[in-house]
């Protein structure tokens, strides 16, 4: 499952006081399958408009985005989301959460209850199949809503800032966990992040936009090794490069 943007470019138009807004200009990616492509940007620069246009949400202005050589015009079940809220449905249990896609698809419901208790144990939050939302941290929640997502199986799966709302000590244990989740499964993931380190630790690939209109100022190939140091020189360098090019485009 090959994923591409051929020179998308997307402008909001406003058409009640003709102000519109440029958020994306010109980007290109390839997303081969099973790569952990992660997208870097400061606020604002587009990065989830580039992911909505490519789950289908939103349209694109100019060029276009292709799922094995086929546009993405609409929503499918193809491509997965995670998102920075949780979007759990607060009256359901964990169980009854994950187990929302494939009530959509109408899985019977001995099948579905399984295929989610795989899941619930895949995320580690076995004996809270029965809680609620609220009975549960916030890392808590975003796995159940990683759980939620890829259950759907789904070809791609787009991740809009999903650990941009806990603290610091969570958010390191979610990456790990997502690493070592991603390293036994071979997804396919796009992650958006304003988190230097956080992309540097996660992705074999960063792609780095420019403050609006986001356009790709710098692609790089991260080659070192899982589990990652955030430590080690060649980390630290990886991150300073990137970090150096952000800043050099500020106020642009
Ligand atoms: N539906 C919309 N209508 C008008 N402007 C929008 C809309 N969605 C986003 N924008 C504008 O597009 C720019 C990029 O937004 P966004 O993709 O959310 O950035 P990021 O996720 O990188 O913070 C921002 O200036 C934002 O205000
Ligand atoms: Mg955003």
């Amino acid at each position: 499952m090959v994923l591409e943007l051929i020179n998308l470019s997307k402008t909001f138009v406003n058409t009640t006081d003709h102000v519109n807004v440029e958020a994306l200009k010109n980007i290109n990616l390839l997303v081969n399958d099973g790569e952990f492509v992660s997208v870097v940007g400061p606020s604002g620069c587009g990065k989830t408009t580039m992911l909505r246009i490519i789950a289908g949400f939103e349209k694109a202005s100019f060029g276009k985005a292709l799922l094995n050589d086929e546009e993405i015009k609409n929503p499918g079940t193809e491509i997965g989301l995670v998102f920075q809220e949780y979007a759990l449905f607060p009256w359901r249990t964990v169980l009854e959460n994950v187990e929302f896609g494939l009530e959509l698809k109408n899985t019977p419901a001995k099948e579905r209850r399984e295929k989610a208790f795989k899941y619930i144990e895949m995320v580690g939050l076995n004996s809270f199949e029965n809680k609620y939302p609220k009975e549960l941290s916030g890392g808590m929640k975003q796995r159940v809503a990683i759980a939620r997502t890829l259950i759907n199986e789904p070809k791609v799966v787009l991740m809009d800032e999903p650990f941009g709302s806990v603290d610091a000590q969570t958010r390191n244990s979610l990456q790990e966990f997502l690493i070592d989740i991603w390293r036994k499964r071979g997804d396919t993931i796009i992650f958006v992040t304003h988190n230097v380190d956080e992309a540097v630790f996660l992705s074999q690939r960063i792609v780095c936009l420019s403050s609006r209109p986001g356009e790709v100022l710098l692609e790089v190939s991260v080659n070192l090794e899982f589990p990652r140091d955030r430590t080690s020189m060649d980390f630290v360098k990886i991150r300073r490069e990137i970090l150096e090019h952000l800043m050099s485009n500020k106020g642009n």
